[in-house]
């Protein structure tokens, strides 16, 4: 037998797909297997701060019998991705005691384990975390929910910008998001078939892209170039902190100016596009397994851990380490760097 338990859940940081899926099942298996009270912080510690909480139960959101969280986006608990949040920390603190909980599951990316876990040091909360993140840059976790499906939205969209592309004679200049980390850039540059990925974590020339633009015509016959830059990558960017336009346009705009030959050079910004959709098996797998973990170490008396998928097993790590190791970089000698190299993708250096 268990103690009965007043559980908080919240959502913190950029939405992403599968963080619904993450909701249910952390509802269902608390609910059903340990009989707790589960209670929705809206948007994150916005909601600890004004008392807010919403009532979850396993059939709190049927539709007709149907429920809707395994594949929708979003969140259903809102979320906020900005803020001072320590700077009001006795506040939420005082909220946190005033909801009375027992104990708080938080899905968040780094930035929000970060401030949680020293709002949690301060006011003693028993808090598990569940990692979520479409940058892929939460450390000592080898999933995080939204990623997957993130690289699948920018893999189709890379397949749908080849064609019109490749009609055009064009240089399709794509720009994705992932903060200094350059994961989704690379995963999905590899998966949709891209001819340059420009990363943060590996120095590159617009001369490199050029040279790498002309040889696919010269040598290979190839009118048309997919250039993939991860929002991050600004090695080339000194002046840029002066311009209003995004890493895209920018590369878009040297790759212009440093062009012996007329090309045509489009860029476009994917943007929260990204963040969106119904989520992957894969990412509605890792929500369940992560919740099942997260329920099951708060019943066993756990605090200050993350879940973490490591070697195909979900473990727990301390949340203290994964702050003190994220964000996590790509490797700039790693098995998809060197994969992107053998297939002749321009990756810089
Ligand atoms: O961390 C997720 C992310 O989508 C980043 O890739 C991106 O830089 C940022 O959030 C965008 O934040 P906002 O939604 O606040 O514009």
């Amino acid at each position: 037998m268990t103690n009965p338990k007043r559980v908080g859940i919240l959502t913190s940081g950029g939405d992403c797909p599968g963080l619904n899926a993450a909701i249910r099942a952390v509802v269902n298996h608390a609910t059903l297997t340990y009989g707790w009270e589960l209670l929705g912080i809206p948007y994150a510690t916005r909601g600890l701060l004004e008392c807010k909480t919403i009532p979850l139960g396993v059939h709190s959101l049927d539709l007709r019998g149907i429920d809707p969280l395994l594949n929708m986006g979003g969140t259903i608990l809102g979320t906020i991705n900005h803020g001072n949040t320590l700077a009001r920390a006795d506040e939420i603190l005082d909220g946190y005691r005033a909801i009375a909980l027992d104990a708080l599951i938080a899905i968040g990316g780094d930035g929000s384990l970060a401030i949680l876990h020293e709002l949690a040091k301060r006011g003693n909360w028993q808090l598990v975390a569940i990692p979520k993140t479409i940058d892929n840059d939460v450390a000592l976790t080898e999933r995080a929910i939204g990623f997957d499906t993130a690289i699948n939205t920018v893999t189709d969209a890379l397949n749908r910008l080849t064609f019109t592309a490749a009609s055009h004679d064009r240089v399709m200049v794509v720009e994705v998001m992932g903060r200094k980390a350059g994961h989704l850039a690379l995963h999905s540059g590899i998966a949709g078939g891209a001819d340059v990925i420009l990363i943060p974590e590996i120095p590159y020339s617009i001369q490199g892209v050029r040279q790498h633009i002309a040889e696919l015509r010269d040598r290979w016959g190839r009118k048309f170039a997919i250039v993939v830059v991860a929002e991050g990558a600004n090695h080339a960017r000194e002046s840029l902190q002066s311009s209003a336009c995004g890493m895209g346009q920018y590369v878009a705009d040297l790759i212009a100016e440093c062009s012996p030959v007329d090309l045509e050079i489009r860029a476009s910004v994917l943007g929260h596009i990204q963040r969106g959709g119904i989520p992957s098996a894969i990412d509605r797998l890792t929500a369940a397994a992560f919740a099942k973990a997260a329920v099951d170490l708060l019943a066993q008396g756990e605090s200050g851990k993350m879940v973490a998928w490591r070697s195909g097993r979900v473990e727990a790590v301390r949340i203290r380490d994964v702050v003190e190791c994220s964000p996590l970089s790509v490797d700039p000698n790693g098995t998809l760097v060197q994969t992107a190299r053998a297939l002749a993708i321009y990756v810089g250096d």
